[in-house]
């Protein structure tokens, strides 16, 4: 796609910001520490990548989704940690308020979260329901103008730091997923804490960790959205995250290309470089037709979103598609840098772990197929 020239300053802006902060020294210190330096998330939110797509009259950018997603994916092409960090309060954690929040709600959550001051993650998935989103045990009783929380959220990207969570809970005993309602929780209201820090085999200076409920009281003006519309609002915020990891995927799949290329031009073996072997130059052909086609689909469902089109379908294609092919490069530049890339020190090791997460966070690569053939097919 030929970006108008707006997007190309964008990607310019990303990119920079990307390659002067994000160096190899700080990333190293990242995975040794597991921390993410608070004084690069404090520039973040001044260069405006917290806040993207949010109007500006709740602070953020006011921008689309499009240059959400080549934003996204230049700060992924150098850290995907990183790139978490910016799609967060974009996609779920600051569109859950967008999509069903009240005005105050967003007044209230929505400019400390773009100016970096408050932290707001996704509180879906449960220890026993992680594809089966419906699926939902903790539960909301109401009592006066309180309801009481119960329940356990896993797997929750953020949590340990967070200031508020969204969580879902289910209000009655209706089956399914009804009654299953949206509650922003303060993360210091009396019964609410968080697991240990899950050990990651990749993404490593964004902690994750599970969120649990123990007779929290939650004030009803807290409730965001309506009763009973919290899974079809989740789903609403689902298609725009997906579409924020498949731009992740790009920005990843395009570092391990880069690193192929350029280990393929300083490698020799039996006397020529690796990229004057007919098996390389091809498997970095085949990685480089993948990749373009990955982008064009993250794209194609930027724009869709962007002109009010069909996302649910767009997003799930983008996401599949791009984090597959994302851990096919990432296989494939491993091989070719050969015992190098198994071992700590050269990037593509980094990559190749960081990339694993895509096919299955979000929705892993079988519920898109689900979402798309349902797409398709209809129910
Ligand atoms: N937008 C709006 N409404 C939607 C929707 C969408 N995208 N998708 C479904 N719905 C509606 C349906 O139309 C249906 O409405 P009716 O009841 O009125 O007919 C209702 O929601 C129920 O839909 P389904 O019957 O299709 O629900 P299902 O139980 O079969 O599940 C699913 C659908 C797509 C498989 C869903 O369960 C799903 O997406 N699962 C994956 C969960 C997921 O992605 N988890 C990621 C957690 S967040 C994360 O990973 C981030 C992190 O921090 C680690």
């Amino acid at each position: 796609m030929i970006f108008p020239e707006k997007y190309q300053l964008i990607r310019k802006l990303a990119r920079d910001f990307a390659e002067k902060e994000l160096t190899s020294e700080i990333l190293d210190e990242v995975e040794d520490t597991k921390v993410f330096p608070k004084d690069i998330l404090k520039k973040m939110a001044q260069a405006g990548f917290f806040g993207i797509k949010v109007p500006r009259k709740y602070g953020g950018q006011g921008s689309d989704h499009l240059a959400y997603v080549v934003t996204v994916e230049e700060i992924a092409r150098v850290s995907a940690v990183g790139s978490l960090y910016v799609n967060s309060p974009n996609s779920l954690g600051g569109m859950s308020i967008l999509v069903a929040g009240t005005e105050e709600q967003k007044m209230r959550y929505l400019k400390p979260m773009v100016e970096g001051d408050i932290v707001i993650p996704f509180g879906l998935t449960e220890p026993g329901g992680g594809s089966d989103a419906g699926d939902i045990r903790t539960t909301a009783v109401k009592d006066g103008d309180y309801y009481i929380l119960n329940g356990r959220k896993t797997f929750i990207t953020m949590a340990p730091f967070a200031d508020y969570s969204i969580i879902y809970a289910k209000i009655g005993k209706g089956p399914g997923k009804e009654g299953v309602t949206a509650f922003i929780v303060d993360m210091t209201l009396p019964g609410v804490s968080v697991g240990k820090e899950e050990e990651k085999m990749g993404l490593i200076g964004c902690a994750t960790s599970d969120v649990i409920l123990e007779d929290v009281r939650v004030h009803k003006d807290n409730i965001l959205g309506e009763i009973g519309s919290g899974f079809k609002d989740a789903m609403r915020c689902l298609d725009v995250g997906r579409l924020g990891v498949a731009a992740q995927a790009a920005g990843v799949a395009q570092a391990c290309l880069d690193e192929a290329v350029k280990y393929a031009k300083e490698r020799k073996q039996f006397g020529k470089f690796l990229y004057e072997h007919q098996s390389i130059a091809f498997m970095i052909a085949d990685m480089a037709t993948k990749l373009k086609a990955a982008k064009e689909l993250v794209y194609d469902a930027a724009l869709t979103k962007d002109h009010g089109g069909n996302t649910t379908m767009a997003s799930a294609i983008a996401k599949y598609y791009a984090s597959e092919i994302c851990n096919e490069l990432a296989a494939k530049s491993l091989q070719i840098h050969g015992g190098y890339g198994f071992v700590r020190g050269f990037k593509i090791e980094r990559l190749y772990r960081d990339s694993r997460v895509f096919t299955i966070y979000e929705g892993t690569s079988q519920i898109q197929q689900i979402v798309i053939s349902r797409q398709l097919f209809g129910k």
